[in-house]
């Protein structure tokens, strides 16, 4: 797993103690927040209504892919609220009677912040569904016929319910927030901000081309754009005088193999063993694995995605196909009828 190992540089997932770094990073206020200005607006408006009415706001689903700030907009609601927060995730809510248990001890105007809300299970969401909509549940003591179910009032309360595959969540539950932010990637001229502003943070000199640099390979998110000025910052600290320019930043993130668009070593492989080997497919994915030497989840979950996303990979129904500019990424001259005389290399595969 040469190339996985490589890879928490430019996952969007926060790695093993990163979450305690990022609490430092995190945007306190609405104001803080750079991009997301529509949903930053739409979430400015729910909130004064709601002081202004001097209740508890309407529940509200944050959705997006990892790292673009559905933690820091739970945090900062409660904040704005001035409202304690109470953590929870999907997973850490396996029983009902462990959702009742949380319910039963929250006070007026509390936020309850559930991650990974899709993967709660079944009876929990269920008590979930009349919990938002009737600030009440239905406990049951007991077993089978003698089964008694005791109806328990909840002062009313804002449920923030984060997940990074809405689709996932049933009808019901979905329908039962009244206000769902769904986040998007951000503009590289918005993470040049965001890592400014965290340099500020972590006392680290950066000119303005160094944050340039770093943003233009941060895949569109924060977390990744905060993770790699952390990188560049040791570099510039070890082998420079610790400022941040934009030749320091090249260096380091040359260094690190983290490329102009973001791709790793993995990525680039992936689209290398595409055109060179394959002809720019299509190609089985099966088979795309075999030639990088990785598992076909790792090339499936983990490359591909970005690589669809930026542009560079299509999947067809009859396998991998590389675009025309991840030829012109990789510096080669793309086949002039873009077609390969490996395409039957699909037909080993089943995928
Ligand atoms: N709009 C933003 N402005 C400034 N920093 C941001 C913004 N969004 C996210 N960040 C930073 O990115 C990091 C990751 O954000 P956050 O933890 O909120 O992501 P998330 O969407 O909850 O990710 P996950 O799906 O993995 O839980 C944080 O350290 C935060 O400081
Ligand atoms: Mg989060």
């Amino acid at each position: 797993m040469a190339y996985a190992e490589s890879r928490a540089l430019v996952a969007a997932e926060a790695e093993g103690d990163e979450r305690a770094v990022e609490a430092a990073l995190r945007p306190r206020t609405l104001a803080e927040v750079v991009g997301q200005e529509r949903v930053r607006e739409q979430l400015a408006l729910v909130l004064e209504a709601a002081r202004g009415r001097g209740r508890a706001p309407d529940h509200v689903l944050l959705s997006g892919p990892p790292g673009l700030g559905k933690t820091t907009l739970a945090m900062i609601i409660a904040a704005e609220m001035q409202s304690p927060l109470r953590l929870t995730s999907g997973p850490a809510i396996t029983h009902a009677g462990d959702l009742a248990a949380i319910l039963s001890g929250m006070n007026d105007g509390d936020v309850l912040f559930v991650d990974e809300i899709h993967r709660m299970s079944r009876p929990a969401e269920e008590m979930l569904y009349m919990a938002m909509e009737d600030f009440r549940v239905d406990v049951v003591i007991g077993k089978g016929p003698g089964a008694t179910a005791i109806p328990l009032e909840i002062p009313p309360f804002t449920l923030v319910g984060a997940t990074t595959r809405a689709g996932l969540l049933p009808g019901p539950l979905r329908d039962r927030f009244g206000f769902t932010a769904h986040l998007e990637f951000y503009e590289p001229a918005e993470l040049e901000l965001i890592v400014r502003r965290s340099a500020g943070l972590l006392d680290v000199h950066l000119t303005d081309e160094g944050a340039g640099e770093i943003a233009s390979r941060s895949r569109g998110t924060p977390r990744i754009a905060n993770r790699l000025l952390r990188r560049v910052r040791d570099y510039a600290q070890v082998r420079a005088d610790g400022v941040v320019t934009l030749d320091i930043a090249h260096r380091a993130l040359d260094l690190y193999e983290v490329d102009q668009s973001g791709l790793d070593r993995l990525d680039r492989a992936v689209l290398d063993a595409l055109c060179r080997r394959f002809g720019g497919g299509p190609v089985g994915v099966s088979t795309l694995a075999v030639a990088v030497g990785e598992e076909r989840e790792t090339v499936e979950e983990v490359a591909e995605p970005f690589l669809v996303r930026s542009g560079f990979l299509a999947r067809t129904p009859r396998g991998r196909v590389a675009t025309p500019a991840a030829w012109q990424h990789l510096g080669l001259t793309p086949p002039p009828d873009g077609g390969s005389p490996y395409a039957d290399a699909s037909l080993f595969d089943t995928d």
